[in-house]
């Protein structure tokens, strides 16, 4: 098999992450390794295949391993294939007693699929969280990038329908 290369890479990714290397003392590089994953993630369809984890530590000069374990550790990352949008269903403490389960029971009800799934469309992956730091809003999920609190059925049905 041919070793991955860090050209595998888009030249918009490596523009992306440059900005973030920058950021660091030099000889530092590895530390933008989580916003080098949140860029090329979102450039291949919100998951890290093993080409582009091993592009990603060929670009900033890590071993393979070490870009995996950030990759497999952190719950932000994907590594299958997964809906075009990511619902975070928060089940953490203050979530759960202002009623996350019923959040969790009433999404699953309505996509047809039980969390950690994908909808047959690939429109939705469904996932549990642990504390998204908006408790006092609870309860709440994120959608993609964005926070929806203080939610209800009817506002968790608005958010479903109108997402593309
Ligand atoms: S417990 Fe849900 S956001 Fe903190």
């Amino acid at each position: 098999m041919e070793p991955i290369q860090a050209e595998q890479l888009s030249d918009s990714a490596k523009k992306q992450i440059d900005h973030w290397v920058k950021k660091f003392p030099e000889n530092q590089k590895q530390s933008a390794v989580l916003a080098a994953l949140h860029i090329v993630q979102d450039e291949n369809k919100g998951y890290l295949s093993p080409a582009l984890i091993e592009a990603v530590a060929a670009y900033l000069e890590m071993p393979n391993i070490a870009v995996y374990e950030v990759a497999s550790f952190y719950s932000m990352y994907d590594t299958k294939p997964c809906g075009r949008n990511k619902i975070y269903v928060c089940t953490n403490i203050a979530c759960m007693l202002r009623g996350a389960e019923e959040v969790m029971e009433h999404i699953e009800g309505k996509l047809g699929i039980k969390k950690g799934e994908t909808t047959a469309d690939g429109k939705f992956t469904l996932k549990e969280f642990e504390c998204l730091g908006a408790c006092i809003n609870a309860p709440m999920l994120q959608l993609n990038k964005d926070y929806h609190e203080n939610l209800t059925p009817e506002k968790i049905d608005k958010i479903l329908d109108e997402a593309k």
